[in-house]
């Protein structure tokens, strides 16, 4: 059977650690100069429905690097963008395409591309999940902090499909994770339920970004508008007061915790320039893995 790649909770800690560990080696051989062409001749479809700098350059540039082909398809300039179906536009690319990479609105949209198609489908980021960069953050967590067990995560913002990922990672992985949301923006509750079932009393929910990241090892946090909510910026901007991520909020964290930020980022909103030009600041490192993750998840799934 197909293994797609559409959200952490199909895997397990083992399996995600193995592809940690292969974007670990992989980064190495590509930062010595050794071939790692482990999709020699394969090409992979790259489907944005939304816009993207890291997700786009990533995986075109990864594929390039093991050796494969990466298409750029946006759903504007294809008969998708036109209303072709889900359904028939997976089993024909299926037919030419060794792999497709999508980036979309819901998460039903990559759910029926899967069942549709013959060939390993990833998810880019949809309303849902962003478990690429999940998997590129866990990595940098692994690089500051030698492992991503034994840590206090705090997340402070939207409850998005970042921080959706965010609680299915902590579940699989067993870490304590402290979600400070405004009211009304609270992640999504079905993930919130099949987390707290799977690692009860390891993932909690405040109004109060102070109580969460108080002794924090890692804050992450993320625009208040995420793609396809850009009408609501000026309310949310009036909702998310004393969410910013600054100076006074990460001298509650650990000395030495890591600031995480999946980009692009909003100085002055849910970020400090301060804070991400700052000394705990990761985010260039955090950008930089995408890179090697999904190669490593590209090189996993695709055969
Ligand atoms: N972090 C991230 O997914 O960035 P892009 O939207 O630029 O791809
Ligand atoms: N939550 C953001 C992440 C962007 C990478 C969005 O969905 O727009």
């Amino acid at each position: 059977m197909t293994k797609h790649f559409l959200a952490l909770h199909d895997f397990s800690e083992i399996e995600l650690n193995g592809m940690l560990t292969l974007a670990r080696e992989l980064k190495d051989k590509q930062k010595r100069g050794v071939p790692h062409r482990l999709l020699e001749g394969k090409s992979v479809a790259l489907i944005f429905e939304k816009a993207s700098t890291r997700t786009r350059i990533s995986f075109e540039v990864g594929v390039f690097q093991l050796g494969g082909h990466g298409l750029f398809i946006s759903s504007g300039t294809s008969q998708m963008g036109r209303g072709e179906p889900i359904k028939d536009s997976a089993r024909v690319m299926a037919r030419y395409c060794d792999g497709v990479m999508i980036r979309t609105f819901g998460q039903e949209i990559v759910d029926e591309f899967a069942r549709y198609s013959d060939v390993p489908v990833i998810n880019g980021l949809t309303d849902l999940f962003h478990p690429c960069q999940i998997m590129a953050d866990l990595l940098t967590v692994i690089e500051h902090k030698g492992s991503c067990k034994e840590l206090v995560y705090a997340w402070v913002g939207d409850g998005n499909n970042m921080a959706n990922t965010w609680i299915e990672a902590a579940a699989i992985f067993g870490f304590e994770l402290r979600l400070a949301c405004p009211q009304g923006y609270q992640p999504d509750a079905a993930v919130m339920a099949w987390a707290q079932a799977k690692a009860p009393g390891k993932i909690t929910l405040t109004n109060d970004p102070k109580a969460a990241v108080t002794g924090a090892d890692v804050i992450n946090t993320d625009v208040w508008a995420s793609m396809g909510q850009e009408d609501e910026q000026k309310q949310r901007e009036k909702d998310f007061t004393g969410y910013c991520l600054d100076d006074a909020l990460l001298a509650l964290a650990k000395a030495d915790c890591i600031v995480l930020h999946c980009l692009p980022a909003h100085r002055g909103e849910e970020i400090s320039d301060s804070v991400i030009e700052g000394k705990n600041s990761v985010v260039w490192d955090e950008a930089e893995n995408r890179l090697h993750v999904q190669k490593a998840i590209m090189a996993t799934l695709i055969k």
